[in-house]
């Protein structure tokens, strides 16, 4: 049951949801504000990745996604690209240790080919490291693109397949880079913004959306409650009708 699709499977809704996935925007914004440089909003988003990841493991969140640098990303001036890449080394270097006594899984998925050697040695290490943690999985998506991942994933399906023509989804999502994750229940996006911005195209095609004026270094665990309770209160119906589902529950 743990790894279906969630477009099969109705999970309960009033329970908390076992997967989210959160567009961590509005660092830039946040800083400006305070008449100081982006790059403080970025540090004051590292506390805020800290606190979060805190707070969906007191709440039972078995995976939680986030998006800290897109494959769009690099169009940012350079400066701003470089201190991003320095943050997220100095992150895995002091964070690690502290996942792992947590038993949080750290896993990275994007193209990380394009990062510095270094970075990605320190990837690789953390992910060997904390590989047989079960109590929350941390997904960082740096350098990712939905696109980038359906491509990658086609590239791969193909290449496993030759001399086949006709595919099923399922073979395509056994070959995206979060294959070992159920999609999200909830996709959360701070900042104001009401985009997808090429995040978990695939993934998302029945998760369900919220979105908040907070800028993401002020989100905390009250407000992730708030997107919680939100969440709680959808009927995720699939396709279903309403009363398809009560009859289900009746039955189950
Ligand atoms: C999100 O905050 C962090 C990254 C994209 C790396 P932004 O840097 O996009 O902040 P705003 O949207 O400019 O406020
Ligand atoms: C999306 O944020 C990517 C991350 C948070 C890493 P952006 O701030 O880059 O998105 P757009 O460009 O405003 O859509
Ligand atoms: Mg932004």
């Amino acid at each position: 049951m743990t790894h279906l699709s969630s477009t099969k499977v109705v999970p309960a809704v009033s329970a908390v949801p076992r997967h989210i996935a959160i567009i961590m925007d509005g660092n830039g914004r946040w800083a400006t504000k305070r008449y100081m440089p982006r790059v403080a909003g970025h540090k004051k988003g590292v506390e805020a990745v800290r606190t979060i990841v805190e707070a969906c493991v007191e709440r039972g969140v078995e995976y939680l996604t986030l998006f800290a640098f897109s494959s769009e990303n690099w169009r940012r001036p350079a400066d701003e690209v470089s201190l991003l890449m320095r943050l997220f080394v100095i992150a895995l270097e002091r964070e690690v240790a502290k996942l792992h006594i947590n038993g949080i899984r750290l896993k990275v998925v994007g193209d990380l080919s394009r990062f510095d050697p270094k970075l990605q040695e320190l990837i690789q290490a953390a992910e060997r490291r904390t590989a047989g943690n079960t109590r929350l999985t941390l997904t960082i998506c740096a350098n990712y693109g939905g696109r980038w991942d359906i491509m990658q994933a086609v590239r791969k399906m193909v290449t496993a397949n030759p001399g086949t023509a006709d595919f099923s989804e399922d073979q395509l999502a056994a070959h995206l880079s979060m294959a070992y994750a159920p999609e999200p229940d909830l996709f959360v996006r701070t900042g104001g913004e009401e985009r997808v911005s090429n995040f978990l195209l695939w993934q998302m095609a029945y998760t369900e959306f919220y979105f908040t004026e907070t800028y993401w270094p002020d989100f905390d665990g009250a407000e992730l409650d708030r997107a919680i309770a939100s969440y709680q209160h959808r009927e995720r119906r699939f396709g279903r009708t309403s009363e398809q589902l009560i009859e289900q529950k009746k039955a189950s």
